[in-house]
């Protein structure tokens, strides 16, 4: 787990106003598209391909630099980008990644937008999807073929919760040649450090906890030594923008997640145990609580959990009784996305193919915000009532 002085202290900016120095603690919107060479040797160098410099305004400047790095120290990467959100960050690296004739292997659990990508758009290009289970661990060498250049993890899986076991994945996919993958969001990059468990790029909708306001989106991909120079140099390719502004938003964010996400952690475990104890529900769907089938992996890989979790109700409920208990919801915005302040829900029915234990349940996610736990419990109690 990262310190807050981690987060806090990395530099003070530095600008020059006339004769005098003005330094601030955050560093200014820089935005552009023309960026000026200071000779005209240098812009020969940068026709010649080297030019050691950013020479446009897509190459990202000082405010897109500052996040990148600050993300990277936090992920112990060798360089990360920015994206103008969490799926076209993920959308950028299945295409950095792979080439028709390839197959990617993707865990059953990875966020919709992500899999509706890769059947839609990467199948048309006669890359082969193969998805797997979404608590896979050894048993991924099962799956590995010749073509295999791929695999995607989303850990836990943001609706359905399911951990992967990322030591004994990456042990085998770097004996076959095959880098991996993971969509990081949920655990943030406090929670956890996947590239240090071998991971070569990781994730992140910083959209989230990242940001932590709902008021942005925004993506970012951390890539280790090995893998940076394929992925920059399929950005250089696509010149793929991420505003300034956004970029000043999400390190802003970034100074503060550790103090909201502890404030999150506690409010969720507090609420996720009081669920547990609620004879109306089923089960609740919490990577932290021992109840939770990969609680174990969680423990050993991971240094906290996010406020984001769901739970079923045991009595099958028709969806229009399900609409009483979410409509008379007083604390709760109904609405997708999650990782902000304020504390949302949604309510969908998920299938497995029959693999599932809540195959055609209503799975009720929440997402914790900073609200009072006790508010909060006391709102879903009475909710409870109309059922
Ligand atoms: C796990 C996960 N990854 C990626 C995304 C996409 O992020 P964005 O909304 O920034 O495009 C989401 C969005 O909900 C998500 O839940």
């Amino acid at each position: 787990m990262s310190k807050p002085s981690e987060l806090i202290g990395w530099n003070d900016y530095s600008y020059s106003y006339g004769d005098r120095e003005i330094r601030t603690i955050n560093p200014s919107i820089q935005s552009g598209s023309t960026v000026l060479f200071e000779s005209y040797e240098d812009m020969q160098l940068h026709e010649k391909g080297q030019y050691p410099g950013i020479t446009y305004g897509t190459g990202g400047l000082s405010t897109q630099k500052s996040f990148e790095e600050a993300i990277c120290k936090l992920e112990n990467g060798h360089i990360s980008r920015a994206f103008p959100s969490g799926i076209n960050a993920i959308i950028c690296t299945l295409m950095a990644f792979t080439q028709s004739g390839d197959e990617v292997l993707l865990t059953d659990n990875v966020y919709g937008p992500t899999a509706r990508f890769c059947h839609k758009v990467l199948a048309k290009y006669n890359i082969k999807i193969t998805h797997i289970d979404s608590n896979i661990g050894s048993e991924i060498s099962q799956y590995i073929n010749d073509n295999t250049k791929l695999i995607f993890l989303e850990s836990p899986g943001s609706n359905t919760f399911e951990i992967q076991d990322i030591p004994a994945i990456v042990k085998i996919a770097k004996k076959a040649g095959i880098p991996t993958v993971i969509d990081n969001t949920w655990a943030t990059p406090l929670f956890l450090k996947p590239l240090d468990l071998g991971i070569d790029v990781s994730i992140h909708s910083a959209t989230k906890y990242i940001c932590g306001y709902s008021d942005v989106l925004i993506g970012c991909v951390t890539v280790n030594k090995k893998y940076s120079e394929e992925l920059d140099e399929y950005l250089h390719t696509v010149e793929s923008y991420t505003n300034s502004h956004d970029c000043y938003l999400a390190l802003r964010g970034l100074r503060t997640l550790q103090v909201r996400l502890s404030a999150l952690q506690n409010s969720a475990f507090k609420i996720a145990r009081w669920l547990e104890t609620e004879d109306i529900v089923d089960c609740v769907i919490h990577p932290g609580l021992e109840s939770h089938p990969q609680h174990n992996l969680w423990k050993r890989d991971y240094s906290g959990a996010s406020g984001l979790f769901a739970f079923t109700f045991k009595e099958k409920y028709s969806d229009k009784k399900i609409a009483l208990f979410i409509n008379s919801l007083e604390m709760f915005g109904l609405g997708y996305s999650w990782g902000g302040f304020k504390s949302l829900v949604t309510a969908r029915q998920y299938k497995r193919d029959g693999k599932w234990v809540h195959d055609g349940k209503h799975l009720i996610r929440l997402n914790i915000g900073l609200e009072d736990a006790k508010d909060l419990i006391s709102d879903i109690k009475s909710s409870f009532s109309k059922l």
